[in-house]
């Protein structure tokens, strides 16, 4: 570990188990497994997207992750009445605010929590009170880290999607945006997180960010997990990450 930088946390999220599940309409695989063998594997908690139209993880398997896991769950939701009730009901470790389109593959983007303060304050304000650690999961911009700090949100997650999908020297410029965003947020008082479209092959400059206290990972680990092993593709990810730092 570089001096000066804290742990890297690893969330890993099991929203494509249930993908794969889903395609079939049965029980396997089952999310709940994977979640288990993830946290045995390294991973320090576990990441789900319970989204509006239950494409992946559905309501019962919130309510079995909860009851299964000795790691914090970190419940992705839309900024909705309906996501905030089930949030207040479960009362997962932590809840991460996601802009929702219906019609969207994957979350293209971060949260524009600049453009609708008014609406995330009660929603942001009810989870604190009922000890959710909430987190935005916004773009790395100074813009939205103000809202974040007006809104009083503990945590940030910095959407990696573009760095992820860059090359070259717009890549690196992406870097430089993230590392600048993440020092800004820290020095606010706000924990910074990190997530999207990382893989072992561009997790490490993201990893050393000494700021980030936690990357979210999902869609790689379980693809890869075809040809390592569950097991495997997470501990390949965890000594990538602590190599990095
Ligand atoms: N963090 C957040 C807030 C997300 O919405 C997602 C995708 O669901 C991820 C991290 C993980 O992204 P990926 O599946 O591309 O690793």
């Amino acid at each position: 570990m570089a001096s000066g930088s804290s742990p890297l946390r690893l969330g890993v999220n099991i929203d494509h188990v249930a993908t794969i599940r889903n395609a079939r309409g049965g029980a396997h695989p089952d999310p709940v497994k994977a979640a288990l063998l993830a946290a045995k594997a390294g991973a320090d908690g576990i990441t789900a997207h319970l989204r509006e139209d239950r494409r992946h993880i559905r309501d019962e398997d919130i309510a079995m992750l909860m009851a299964a896991l000795d790691v914090p769950l970190n419940l992705e939701m839309a900024a909705t009445q309906e996501m905030l009730g089930i949030a207040l009901r479960h009362r997962p470790h932590a809840a991460c605010i996601v802009p929702e389109k219906r019609e969207e593959r994957t979350t293209e983007g971060g949260l524009d929590a600049a453009g609708q303060i008014d609406t995330l304050r009660p929603i942001v304000g009810a989870l604190g009170e009922a000890g959710v650690r909430v987190s935005l999961f916004i773009e790395a911009d100074a813009a939205q880290i103000e809202a974040a700090i007006q809104l009083g949100a503990p945590v940030v997650e910095f959407h990696t999607g573009a760095y992820a999908h860059l090359d070259g020297g717009t890549r690196a410029a992406e870097l430089r945006r993230i590392a600048d965003a993440a020092a800004l947020a820290a020095k606010n008082g706000i924990e910074p997180h990190a997530g999207h479209g990382l893989t072992f092959d561009n997790v490490a400059p993201v990893a050393a960010i000494p700021q980030i206290a936690e990357l979210n990972i999902g869609h790689f680990l379980i693809g890869e997990a075809i040809f390592g092993g569950l097991e495997g593709s997470i501990r390949e990810m965890r000594r990538q990450m602590d190599l990095a730092r």
